[in-house]
């Protein structure tokens, strides 16, 4: 079901933000759901797009700036050096960003085509959350308002048929994003894409790789504590949405990199006995001093692990670009021209 909804963009008059948002009442639901089974789980967790409200956001985008944290600034480096090439001949295209993160990305993009070609372009971000969409949205109408841009509000792990997909495209899967993703959701989330794809249409992921555990480590356990505030932060998310009363200070923030399955795991460890309720969904819930709720996978990728992925989702390889230092990937993807269907 949609909802559609223009916003006016405020400054610039001229120009409407034109979104449209495809969560409905249900989410709200959902929310009620995912969390109650989490935390009746064994090992209860909490899913990691919850982590973004305003606040969440606003951590992140801290996260993204220290010194610790490497894949931000490693990714950038490389779009810079490739972004002439992969806009190359690029007008009357859709740009489909799959969490419209900060739009310095697609700002690196943008900039790499002549304005009379980028006035032929439409944006096209897709994020769970409205105020992000619209914030985009605005932000790149400002700065090029010769550029198409249409926002989409939707959860794009299950909704991917409400983007529209007539005019060419490239989709952008940026941030190792991929990596929060089981390894059965990542292959299943790939599929569909490629499902949504023409021939030409192209696919630009970035996948931040296994490094020294030091370095992993360190971007995930910053001297700052910004990643332990984003972490406890999801709690308030559900104080807020569920009516909840947790107080994040009873519990202390944990990442740490497995071998086992090449990932960063955040939790939040309980330290002490912990009984909390949450209102609206009528749940009561108790931690043991020590009990963590697992929070994050983020995901830590190989060559080998990345083209195992690709060919199990019927993609196949066009592009493949690094740092020097091999610390983060960006791969352009196209439909395997083997694939039938
Ligand atoms: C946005 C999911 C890619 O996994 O590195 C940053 C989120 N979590 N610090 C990541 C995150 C802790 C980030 N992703």
């Amino acid at each position: 079901m949609s909802h559609p909804t223009a916003v006016n963009t405020g400054k610039s008059k001229r120009r409407l933000v034109e979104t449209l948002n495809y969560l409905d009442g249900e989410y709200k639901n959902d929310i009620g759901k995912e969390i109650r089974e989490g935390l009746s789980a064994l090992q209860k967790y909490i899913p990691c797009k919850y982590f973004y409200d305003a606040r969440g956001l606003k951590l992140f985008e801290e996260i993204c700036q220290l010194p610790e944290y490497y894949p931000t600034r490693t990714e950038i480096s490389i779009l810079r050096v490739i972004a002439p090439e992969l806009m190359e001949t690029f007008a009357d295209k859709d740009i489909v960003e799959l969490g419209s993160g900060a739009n310095l990305k697609i700002r690196i993009l943008l900039d790499a085509v002549d304005k009379s070609i980028r006035a032929t372009l439409r944006y096209i971000p897709v994020d769970i959350s409205e105020s992000a969409v619209i914030e985009t949205s605005r932000d790149l109408l400002e700065r090029y308002p010769e550029l198409q841009v249409l926002g989409i509000v939707a959860d794009f792990t299950s909704q991917l048929d409400v983007i529209p997909t007539e005019r060419p495209l490239m989709f952008c899967f940026l941030g190792s994003t991929i990596g929060n993703m089981e390894e059965d959701e990542t292959i299943s989330f790939l599929q569909s894409i490629s499902e949504n794809m023409k021939t030409d249409d192209r696919l630009l992921v970035g996948f931040d790789m296994v490094k020294t555990r030091e370095t992993v480590e360190a971007a995930y356990n910053d001297s700052k504590g910004v990643t332990a505030e984003f972490n406890k932060n999801i709690l308030n998310v559900l104080n807020n949405e569920l009516n909840a009363n947790f107080d994040p200070s009873h519990f202390d923030h944990l990442a740490f990199f497995s071998e086992d399955y090449d990932r960063i795991e955040m939790h939040l460890r309980a330290n002490r006995d912990i009984s909390v309720k949450l209102k609206a969904i009528d749940l009561e819930t108790e931690f043991k001093k020590d009990e963590t709720i697992h929070t994050e996978n983020s995901r830590k990728f190989t060559g080998k692990s990345i083209k195992d992925l690709a060919s199990r989702a019927g993609l196949s390889i066009q592009n493949w670009y690094s740092d020097p230092a091999g610390w983060f990937s960006l791969v352009v993807m196209i439909r395997d021209p083997q694939r039938n269907g």
